[in-house]
């Protein structure tokens, strides 16, 4: 099948390449010239594990291209809009910006029977709104609402085996054609086994931001109990493991440390309580302003931690930390909780070094007050503090018997709870963890 794919950020990229593994006929399109130049060429423009191989792969199968003219995008069968919804300077609103203006793009180049299906995150009630807008530009063409669930670093695996599809769609025949056109898409051998969600608009928005909340409600809540874990001198590694064991709640997300950034959870729980006041059942979701806040705090509790350890102030003292990504596996730093906490560490006078293996070049581009080294080692040469923020598995299989070597002062603040406090404690560290 001919298929476009609007946006080639984290989603549209890796959906473009994903796609033209399963047999299509892919147009990428973006704005960005640069990053159409690198897509175009087989090259990733973020680092992202499989996407190079996917990309060259798609790419040599000659089913796969890139380009910055919307005009090629007439001839597709079905149009994924996969741009961003950012948060709206100084609100907590989604930025609908690009959603409009690549939808506006489109419509010149759409024809009767194609299937426009929207992927980004919306505040309910935006696909109502694009499909008025579509039925008064191409009356034969139909809008869908396909939300995705992809997690970045893990995200080619989940585009060709995603835990489900949700397809919003709307009444009647339009209904039924597009459902007909996705299934397609998505045939593949593997889509037998995925559990399919068939629904309408609205509840297709709002999976998306409910699954997004519930994930962000869970991050919060152990880290809520971390709170009580510290004032008890309890272990909330142990708890999450022991409540993890019941099926009903499930050991994933109950990490507790610095908690959750990047370019999603925090914006989509902002954005939704935005929506709600909107709508007039802000109430129903004035949960998610202590989710929120709780996760705030803990880039707090860090900084007071690390205060604690240096003997009451850091300043002056050389602050090692180790990640920059707000997760592994990523060189995203949108909203990351390691260079929150750096920069402020850094405000209050301490001499604060960044590493990480993939980030340090946005992490530059975005802080560049801050001081960054290539290795672990390096950051933590001469330091008074060593910092976990992010827990690649580099880091945590640091020997600590080597970097007290190197360090002024053996004391190590666990930010991820990503260490073994056992084996740091005997080669002499001082281990402090959320
Ligand atoms: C998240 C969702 O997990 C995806 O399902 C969703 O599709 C995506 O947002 C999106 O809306 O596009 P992502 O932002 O890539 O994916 O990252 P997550 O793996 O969810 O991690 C988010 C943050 O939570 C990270 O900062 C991570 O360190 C933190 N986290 C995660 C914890 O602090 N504890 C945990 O137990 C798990």
């Amino acid at each position: 099948m001919r298929i476009s794919v609007i946006g080639c950020g984290y989603l549209g990229a890796v959906h473009a390449a994903a796609m033209a593994k399963l047999g299509h006929d892919v147009v990428g399109v973006d704005v960005d010239a640069a990053k159409v130049d690198d897509l175009a060429n087989a090259r990733a423009p973020f680092f992202e594990p499989g996407l190079p191989e996917l990309l060259a792969e798609s790419s040599a199968s000659g089913r796969l291209r890139f380009t910055t003219d919307m005009s090629e995008i007439a001839g597709s069968q079905v149009h994924f809009l996969c741009v961003g919804t950012p948060q709206k300077r100084g609100e907590f609103g989604a930025d609908l910006g690009y959603v409009n203006s690549a939808f506006d793009a489109m419509l010149a180049h759409i024809s009767p029977g194609d299937v426009i299906a929207g992927k980004s995150t919306v505040p309910v009630g935006t696909a109502e709104n694009l499909a008025e807008r579509l039925g008064v530009a191409e009356p034969g063409a139909v809008l869908v609402w396909n939300p995705e669930f992809l997690r970045e670093g893990f995200a080619v695996k989940d585009t060709l085996h995603p835990d489900r599809l949700v397809y919003g769609l709307p009444d009647g025949a339009p209904g039924e054609h597009a459902k007909a056109l996705l299934d397609e898409v998505y045939a593949t051998p593997l889509s037998e086994h995925i559990p399919l969600v068939v629904t309408d608009y609205a509840t297709a928005q709002l999976v998306k931001v409910a699954a997004n909340s519930f994930l962000a409600t869970k991050i919060s809540f152990i880290n809520a109990m971390a709170e009580l874990c510290e004032a008890t001198g309890a272990d909330v590694t142990s708890l999450a493991d022991a409540i993890g064991h019941d099926a009903r709640i499930g050991r994933r997300f109950l990490n507790a440390g610095l908690g959750f950034g990047g370019g999603c959870l925090p914006k989509d729980i902002r954005a939704f309580m935005a929506r709600a006041g909107e709508l007039g059942v802000d109430q129903a979701l004035s949960f998610l302003r202590e989710v929120d806040s709780i996760n705030m705090r803990r880039r707090v509790r860090m900084v007071d931690l690390a205060r604690e350890v240096s003997g009451g102030s850091i300043v002056g003292r050389r602050i090692a930390v180790l990640g920059a990504a707000f997760k592994p596996n990523s060189d995203d730093v949108r909203d990351s909780p390691a260079l929150s906490v750096a920069a402020q560490m850094q405000l209050q006078g301490a001499h604060v070094v960044v590493t990480d293996p993939q980030a340090i070049g946005n992490a530059r581009k975005k802080w560049p007050d801050l001081s960054f080294a290539d290795t672990a080692e390096e950051a933590a040469t001469g330091a008074d503090v060593v910092l976990l923020a992010t827990e690649w598995d580099e880091y945590r299989e640091i020997d600590p018997e080597k970097l007290a070597l190197v360090v002024r002062e053996k004391r190590v603040l666990d930010g991820r709870n990503g260490l073994d406090p056992e084996l740091w404690r005997a080669a002499g560290w001082t281990y402090r963890a959320l």
